[in-house]
């Protein structure tokens, strides 16, 4: 049977599908092109959407090392489709190789001519395509803004931290000294030089950077920002973890 899929599926193009089972695996499994899935986190995105039966395309950049090579052979063994590609190839080229595809990821690294300009230019390759949602890698949305712009809801000590938990959750919690921050360090050095993967002590990372206070921003430009009003932590937790 061939069946023509209606809004919103189709945003200025149709699908022509075989199958009432075809169509209903389109619905639920929207092609997805990702930009960076030789990357870390790019190739654990693509590696996540495959496992869920999805479609997925993936812009890669031509080269590399045997290892990058090793491991686009084993996600095209599981169904990876690899147009090859570089987010500063023109828009319209960009725009073939999204091609069909519903969503647009991105997951790449690199400096403002890969995450700023690069970005726009597959945002825009997308938007031409007909694609319906981009998901941007870390962008910037300050375009005059210069040196690195500290903007940021709250800085607060532990215990502050705590209580607005605490306030949030409307839960007591038990407050415990598990250590020093140089005790957390050592901690992240014991793990690291037996983990397999990196995600496995990357949480006890983030902790160490708030505790130990490298973080810490001793000035803000949340001025700069007026209209932008972040929501405090014990605020946050109520809204997103009403069930702490
Ligand atoms: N890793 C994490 O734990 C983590 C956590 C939170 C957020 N993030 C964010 O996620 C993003 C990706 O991080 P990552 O650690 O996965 O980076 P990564 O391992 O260095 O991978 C970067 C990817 O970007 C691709 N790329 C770079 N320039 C490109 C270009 N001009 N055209 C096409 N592709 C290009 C690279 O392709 P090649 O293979 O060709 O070089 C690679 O696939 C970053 O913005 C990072 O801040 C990462």
């Amino acid at each position: 049977m061939k069946r023509s899929l209606g809004p919103p599926w189709t945003p200025g193009r149709t699908f022509t599908l075989a199958t009432n089972k075809e169509f209903l695996h389109h619905v639920r499994f929207p092609k997805i092109f990702v930009a960076g899935a030789t990357g870390l986190l790019g190739g654990r995105i693509v590696r996540a959407l495959l496992g869920q039966g999805g479609p997925v395309r993936a812009l890669v950049r031509p080269g590399g090392s045997a290892e990058k090579k090793s491991s686009l052979t084993g996600l095209r063994a599981a169904g990876l489709e690899v147009v090859e590609g570089d987010l500063t190839d023109p828009a319209e080229r960009l725009a073939e190789a999204v091609g069909d595809a519903t969503i647009v990821i991105s997951a790449v690294q690199g400096g403002p001519d890969v995450i700023g300009d690069g970005q726009v230019n597959l945002v825009r390759a997308a938007e031409k395509a007909g694609a319906r949602r981009f998901i941007p890698s870390d962008f910037a949305v300050d375009p005059a803004a210069t040196g690195t712009p500290r903007f940021t809801g709250e800085v607060m000590s532990m215990p502050q931290f705590h209580d607005a938990v605490q306030r949030g959750s409307g839960r007591t919690l038990e407050l415990r000294h598990l250590g020093t921050a140089d005790d957390l360090r050592a901690e992240i050095s014991r793990q690291a030089a037996v983990a397999q993967n990196p995600f496995d002590y990357v949480a006890l990372q983030y902790q160490w950077c708030m505790v130990s206070g490298k973080a810490k921003f001793d000035r803000l430009d949340n001025d700069r920002y007026p209209q932008i009003t972040p929501q405090p932590p014990a605020g946050f937790v109520r809204a997103t973890a009403p069930a702490l």
